[in-house]
């Protein structure tokens, strides 16, 4: 009896988990045909297309604007339906795509309120595009359960009310714009950096990158009150106007221009001035805390160099003249025990194409690396200078800059003991040397690999890295791996290539809002590749050499991380483009 029980609920089971996959692919589906039928697509041709007769697995991802996980699998990672015309409501379909990640409605004629319990809709999305549309009613609360969001983009609707302070609960949320639209109230603390222009053109939005809010203006009934209120509004606004005035005025007098704020911390340290900076080698004679706050003039806004995720650089002289960079880490939150073994490995990681630790500090909650540093700036700054004078760079530094920094990836994942992985590559934390020699900064400092454990390891607080670098996978999976390392490198590679930024290409139409992968992406599929090179480097006799590096771009950016190759691969192939001009040089002599 027993057995044949067993038999049964075993094939109860194995009946439950077939028809569950079954259902699950057929559930986006589901997702998609609910999509097309409730929306038109006024002009465009977008859902003619969308044809449900096929269904062999994966067919959907042959849509127009369906971007899926495999191309073999039903299961929709993004849509990418901007600007087709499309007309109807907020799509309650999208219930059934259960991994989505990123909606893109944006410039389509699309009305009505968003659903109260939008995040069952759209639990997983981590860029929500709702804006050049006429969507109506309030942002709902609810959407601060969306705990994946990154960006939000509603700008140029008509939402009304105000914007739920809940959302600035979301910890990874790092843009949120909600232009030309019809809110009023206080805008949330988000603990992000905030621009006015985010928030221009509502009917009356205050505080945070706005005008204060003012008490009075809440409850107004009648137009005398109004009056008064406005009236007392701007006698308010004259007499902070002009108290702040003369404070400021007193603080420039006092303080002869310096930013109070940005160094306050500074002050915090008076009782520690004496702590040690420990130095691994001797290139810095003895030095006390007291000395790097004199070297960098007590780490004033002017000898700012950069600032990361990982804290604020700044550029320290010493009286003989020599410099060298300090960077103070912020939100750290190990123990003194923890960092000091962090420290004592990241002081031993040495190689050509990292930049090197030389010593650091710790005082009180602070904690100080001092590194050596680098003359020409961060790769970034030298691709995308912000005068348009800048020299830019040629193709051979570019190539040069690329091999070497694979070079020092390569070594952190394969050779070095432990392994580490960096999990925040960008053309920010690339720096150069004189001669333009590549060198990794940053690495280590999202706590160490773990050797034994040795591919996983989470995030720090789920943390991502840089928009437009991070793998896609890590959105969901939240682990970090050397392929996501792999990807953010192949975003790099993207950039010296095409010399775009990660995040916004110039050269793709207005109606283009995706990422440089994206573009890279959209142009491979339409056989234009070669569009996407940088025209400044074209027809100078490196053509074949700009196209095999793009291939070696492409493959490390490829959305399936086992598809992409190693960092050790990766310089391999780099340099062995590298080699065949060599060889083909030496041919000619
Ligand atoms: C992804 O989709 C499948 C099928 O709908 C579902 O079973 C699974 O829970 C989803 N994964 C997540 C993380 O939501
Ligand atoms: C539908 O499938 C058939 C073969 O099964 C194929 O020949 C045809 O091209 C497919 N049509 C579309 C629109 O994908
Ligand atoms: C779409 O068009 C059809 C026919 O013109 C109309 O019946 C339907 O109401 C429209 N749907 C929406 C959401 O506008
Ligand atoms: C999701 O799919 C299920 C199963 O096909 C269906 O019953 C349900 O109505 C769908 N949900 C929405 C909101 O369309
Ligand atoms: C808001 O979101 C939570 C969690 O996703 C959900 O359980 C709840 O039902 C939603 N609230 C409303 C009003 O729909
Ligand atoms: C948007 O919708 C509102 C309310 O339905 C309407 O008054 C307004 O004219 C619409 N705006 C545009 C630009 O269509
Ligand atoms: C939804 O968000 C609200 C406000 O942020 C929070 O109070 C509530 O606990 C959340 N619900 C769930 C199920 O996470
Ligand atoms: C912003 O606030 C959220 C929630 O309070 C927190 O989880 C997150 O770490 C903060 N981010 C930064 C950069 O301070
Ligand atoms: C605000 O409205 C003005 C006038 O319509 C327009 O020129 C400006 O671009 C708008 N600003 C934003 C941020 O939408």
């Amino acid at each position: 009896m027993g057995s044949i029980r067993h038999v049964w609920v075993f094939h109860i089971f194995s009946l439950l988990l077939l028809s569950s996959r079954n259902y699950s692919s057929q559930l986006d589906v589901e997702c998609l045909k609910s999509l097309k039928q409730s929306m038109n697509d006024t002009g465009g041709s977008l859902f003619e297309l969308w044809n449900f007769e096929n269904t062999t697995d994966g067919f959907i991802c042959n849509f127009n604007g369906v971007e899926c996980w495999h191309d073999g699998e039903n299961r929709v990672l993004n849509l990418h339906l901007s600007n087709m015309g499309l007309v109807g409501e907020f799509p309650l379909g999208l219930e059934n795509c259960t991994n989505l990640t990123g909606l893109d409605l944006s410039n389509n004629k699309l009305t009505g309120s968003l659903p109260a319990d939008i995040s069952k809709k759209i639990p997983y999305v981590t860029n929500l595009d709702l804006s050049f549309n006429n969507f109506t009613g309030e942002i709902p609360l609810n959407l601060s359960n969306c705990s994946f969001l990154n960006v939000v983009s509603l700008q140029h609707n008509s939402f009304t009310g105000s914007i739920p302070w809940e959302l600035a609960a979301l910890g990874r949320l790092t843009c949120i714009d909600v232009a030309d639209n019809r809110l009023s109230g206080p805008i949330p603390s988000f603990n992000f950096s905030m621009v006015a222009s985010s928030f221009a053109n509502n009917s009356g939005l205050c505080g945070g990158p706005l005008e204060a809010c003012t008490k009075s203006t809440k409850q107004i009934k009648t137009g005398v009150i109004i009056g008064f209120a406005i009236a007392g509004a701007i006698i308010t606004f004259l007499i902070v106007a002009w108290i702040v005035y003369f404070i400021l005025r007193n603080v420039n007098m006092k303080k002869k221009g310096k930013d109070l704020k940005d160094n306050e911390w500074v002050k915090n340290l008076k009782g520690v001035q004496g702590a040690k900076v420990s130095m691994f080698d001797g290139s810095i004679s003895k030095m006390k805390l007291s000395g790097l706050i004199a070297a960098t003039n007590a780490f004033s806004k002017e000898n700012i160099v950069g600032t990361g995720r990982a804290g604020t650089v700044y550029k320290a002289t010493l009286p003989d003249g020599t410099h060298f960079a300090v960077k103070r880490l912020q939100n750290t939150h190990d123990s003194e025990t923890q960092f000091l073994a962090e420290m004592s490995t990241l002081g031993c990681v040495r190689h050509l194409n990292l930049v090197p630790l030389l010593g650091f500090c710790m005082a009180k909650k602070e904690r100080l690396l001092v590194y050596k540093h680098m003359p020409n700036g961060s790769l970034y700054d030298k691709l995308h200078p912000t005068d348009s004078g800048g020299k830019l760079l040629d193709w051979p530094s570019r190539l040069k800059i690329s091999i070497g920094a694979a070079k020092g990836l390569a070594w952190l994942h394969h050779s070095c003991n432990p392994r580490i992985l960096h999990r925040n590559i960008s053309s920010k934390c690339i720096l150069l040397e004189y001669d333009y020699e590549p060198k990794i900064s940053d690495f280590g400092l999202a706590r160490l690999m773990n050797p034994i454990d040795s591919h996983l390891s989470t995030f720090v607080n789920g943390e991502f890295g840089d928009l437009g670098y991070v793998a896609p996978e890590y959105a969901r999976t939240l682990v970090a791996t050397p392929k996501g390392d792999v990807y953010s490198f192949g975003v790099v590679l993207l950039e010296l290539v095409t010399g775009e930024k990660p995040t916004d290409v110039s050269i793709a139409p207005e109606s283009f809002r995706g990422s440089l992968v994206d573009w890279i992406t959209y142009l491979s599929n339409s056989s234009l590749i070669q569009d996407a090179i940088d025209k400044a480097l074209i027809g100078k006799g490196y053509d074949t050499e700009l196209l095999q590096v793009l291939k070696v771009a492409c493959s490390c950016v490829l959305s399936v991380p086992k598809e992409r190759p190693t960092m050790f691969e990766v310089y391999q192939l780099l340099r062995a483009i590298e080699l065949t001009i060599i060889l083909a040089l030496m041919m000619i002599q």
